[in-house]
């Protein structure tokens, strides 16, 4: 996979506004193959197999689109999580990319920390979400100009001002939000119409599903994230996938 240059990623930026007029009024797939076009071999998707990553991998492997489709493993996932990614690849013929963190990195966060280290302070949890979540994602991402999210602005208070498409400095990419204005329910029927398989987790309370020592369902009313990294009051519940 190429590398990018300093050169060209300074001049990617600029190309969002004139990206986003090009967008205008197309459908979710009409998009995503024009910018498979535009970054041919340089766009990806990263998913997590929650419900609106299910939505997006339908559209990509249905219509056979040129994206790359890949997974972070943490090694923490659920099993039901582990279970879905079966599912999905039989279902659609293809595979999913996996990355997993690097083993170094975890054998010694777990030796020296413990198996449960994320629960004792923000600090820790965000050196675990580093080591198996960030760091995989900058290998995923290496070569990608266009990133390809399953993000909603109603998830929290941190993704409301979050655009369709916009310049990420962290990952030195152009981020595409295609369900960026979806409601949780407007995906979730989606999905249920086109019979695409999902994690039975949202059918229990689960909306948001990361790892499983740090996710929990949510009661009625609560908010969105309120079952990812609960037992933090202080911290904006963000792993460091979406900095910003
Ligand atoms: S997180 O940062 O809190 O974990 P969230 O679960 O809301 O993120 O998912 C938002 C988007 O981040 C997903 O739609 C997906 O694009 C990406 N993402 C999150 N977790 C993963 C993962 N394990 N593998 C690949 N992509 C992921
Ligand atoms: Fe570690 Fe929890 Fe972050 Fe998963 S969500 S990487 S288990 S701290």
């Amino acid at each position: 996979m190429s590398q990018i240059s300093a050169l060209e990623t300074s001049a990617l930026d600029t190309r969002v506004p004139a990206l986003l007029r090009e967008l205008e009024g197309k459908s979710i797939v009409e998009s995503l193959t024009l910018l498979a076009a535009e970054f041919e071999g340089q766009i990806a998707f990263s998913s997590s197999l929650g419900i609106e990553d299910q939505l997006i991998t339908h559209y990509i492997f249905e219509n056979n689109l040129p994206i790359r489709v890949f997974s972070l493993d943490t090694g923490r996932l659920f099993n039901e999580t582990y279970t879905l990614l079966h599912k999905t690849n039989q279902h659609y013929g293809k595979n999913i990319e996996v990355f997993f963190p690097q083993h170094e990195a975890v054998e010694r966060l777990v030796t020296e920390k413990g198996t449960l280290s994320f629960y004792n302070s923000i600090e820790n949890r965000k050196e675990c979400c580093y080591i198996r979540k960030v760091e995989p994602l900058k290998r995923a991402l290496q070569g990608v100009k266009l990133w390809v999210t399953g993000i909603r602005a109603e998830q929290s208070d941190a993704r409301h001002d979050l655009q369709l498409l916009e310049w990420d400095p962290g990952f030195q990419t152009i981020k595409y939000n295609p369900l960026l204005d979806w409601s949780f329910e407007g995906v979730r029927e989606a999905v249920k119409e086109l019979h695409i398989p999902y994690n039975p987790l949202h059918d229990k309370g689960f909306v948001s599903i990361g790892c499983a020592p740090c996710t929990r369902a949510i009661a009625e009313g609560e908010d969105f994230r309120a079952g990812r990294w609960w037992w933090e009051s202080n911290s904006k519940k963000e792993c460091g996938l979406h900095a910003r």
